[in-house]
């Protein structure tokens, strides 16, 4: 009430705030579906003269509308609802402000919720990618040629620390975004998932409090229930990742011993951290003291233009600890991930040698010739084109079929959206509903210890999209729309 007070002082703030004010009200009834897709706005005339406003403000309230692209224009005839609604972005989170033991109910992991189906014949539960977008052929045949140039590799162990090979090939990537990371600093791990593990035994003990991203990974919460570990959820937007400024409030007594982030492209929510917040986040735990796990798994996911940045070239101490894995774009079968340790790089080949003592090096130096020869950054351009396409048609879909208060994040990378809800739908029991019809997700509430986001849902985009896909999200919103009896006839 203050700001309306305090802008209506001139005249000319008025007028504004009166047709941002009639524009928030018809977005509205077109969100909450009381103006239905198709159908015609009052006329510009009438509204005028029902709501005692002059021509001009509902003409711009309308303009305004049409800039959100809620409506458009058709010549002669007015103003319609648009067809294809831009939904609204998901806010910033609003984790519990207390940091609690993670407890994952056996009943509630993916794997326990997809086992009650009897077949899934669309998948958007798992991200992990359809065996089609790999390059398998290419692998078997470079398999083949590294074991027969070196033979000895079947017999070998290996090094704890990893093949000379593929980290000459990581470190010269490296170059591509400003890393410069020696092929003596990195370790190579079984996968990003060995990677997090070994980077939080070497920094936290039991009962140690980690700040994580609201929502979080789901095999991150995990790793922190296993080695009894307290999460601390902290804030974060969908578009832009953790908020910096709850982060320096939440460690700003001590409490908080490690920090685990995905600013590229994470999972679940596809946010992509500025390089500005990356920078205040990289100094802010240096200074006090806080080791940064990044795990950096999706950052060759995007769309567009020059990968993003990982955080940690804006590291000057070692206080950051880099995680990525050849898993999400070369070989999930081979397991073969990487870490580049800072302050902690002995710490973490002592315990990579006590884990599994090393990554088989017959699928590490076939990682490697498969970067050396060019064959990966073609792959993954071919990679990148598949999963922008999968998305956007899955945002199409979304936009079309969901209910027209659900918010959704629009990615610039990586694979995965994060769907929200009106807040009286429970996601458990629409993927209960959805499996039944051979249709699955990942319920919100399995990404945060809390349980939070239960009106959420995460929407993996695999494969190539196919009408089946489209059917399966027309049925999703259908069978949402069913929790609300209100709503259930309505677009
Ligand atoms: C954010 C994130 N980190 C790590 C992993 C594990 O990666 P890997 O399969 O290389 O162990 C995954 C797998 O889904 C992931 O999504």
């Amino acid at each position: 009430m203050r700001e309306v007070h305090e802008i209506t002082d001139s005249p000319v703030q008025k007028k504004t705030t009166l047709y941002i004010q009639l524009a928030d009200e018809m977005a509205q009834a077109i969100l909450s579906g009381v103006l239905r897709v198709g159908e015609k706005m009052p006329s510009i005339r009438k509204l005028s003269g029902q709501r005692q406003l002059s021509l001009s403000t509902v003409m711009e309230a309308y303009r305004e509308l049409e800039d959100r692209g809620l409506i458009e224009a058709r010549p002669q005839s007015g103003f319609y609802v648009r067809q294809k609604r831009n939904l609204a972005t998901p806010e910033l989170t609003a984790p519990p402000k207390n940091p609690s033991h993670v407890f994952i109910d056996p009943l509630l992991t993916p794997a326990a919720l997809w086992r009650i189906n009897k077949e899934i014949s669309v998948d958007f539960g798992m991200a992990i990618l359809s065996p089609k977008l790999f390059p398998n052929q290419q692998m078997q045949r470079m398999l083949s040629q590294v074991s027969r140039q070196y033979p000895d590799l079947i017999s070998d162990y290996g090094e704890s620390q990893g093949d000379i090979e593929l980290r000459r090939q990581i470190s010269r990537r490296s170059l591509l975004w400003g890393g410069q990371v020696e092929a003596d600093e990195i370790i190579i791990t079984q996968g990003g998932i060995e990677a997090l593990n070994l980077c939080l035994r070497a920094v936290t003990k039991p009962g140690d409090v980690v700040a994580i991203e609201s929502p979080a990974y789901f095999g991150l919460l995990q790793i922190l229930e296993s080695f009894k570990l307290k999460a601390l959820e902290i804030p974060t937007h969908p578009k832009t990742g953790i908020s910096v400024e709850a982060l320096e409030f939440a460690t700003r007594n001590g409490e908080v011993k490690a920090c685990v982030l995905l600013p590229n492209f994470s999972n679940p929510l596809g946010s992509l951290m500025p390089d500005e917040n990356k920078q205040r986040v990289v100094k802010l735990l240096d200074e006090r003291n806080i080791p940064l796990i990044e795990d950096d798994i999706y950052g060759e996911f995007c769309y567009q233009g020059d990968r993003p940045k990982p955080a940690k070239v804006y590291d000057k101490t070692g206080n950051v600890m880099l995680i990525s894995s050849f898993t999400k774009i070369a070989a999930p079968g081979f397991r073969v991930g990487w870490v580049v340790a800072g302050k902690w790089h002995k710490q973490i080949e002592q315990l990579k040698f006590i884990n599994t003592y090393s990554t088989p090096v017959l699928l590490q130096r076939t990682i490697a010739k498969f970067l050396e020869t060019g064959g990966y950054d073609h792959h993954l351009r071919r990679l990148r084109k598949s999963c922008a396409e999968q998305v956007s048609y899955a945002v199409d879909a979304i936009q079309r079929y969901f209910p027209a208060d659900t918010r959704l994040n629009v990615p610039q990378g990586g694979y995965v959206l994060w769907v929200e809800l009106n807040s009286a739908i429970d996601t458990i029991t629409l993927l209960q509903d959805a499996l039944a019809e051979g249709i699955s997700f990942t319920p919100g509430s399995l990404f945060s210890p809390s349980h939070s986001y239960r009106n959420c849902l995460r929407v993996c985009c695999v494969e190539a999209w196919t009408t089946k896909h489209e059917k399966a999200i027309e049925r999703l919103g259908q069978l949402a729309r069913m929790q609300l009896p209100q709503l259930a006839l309505q677009t």
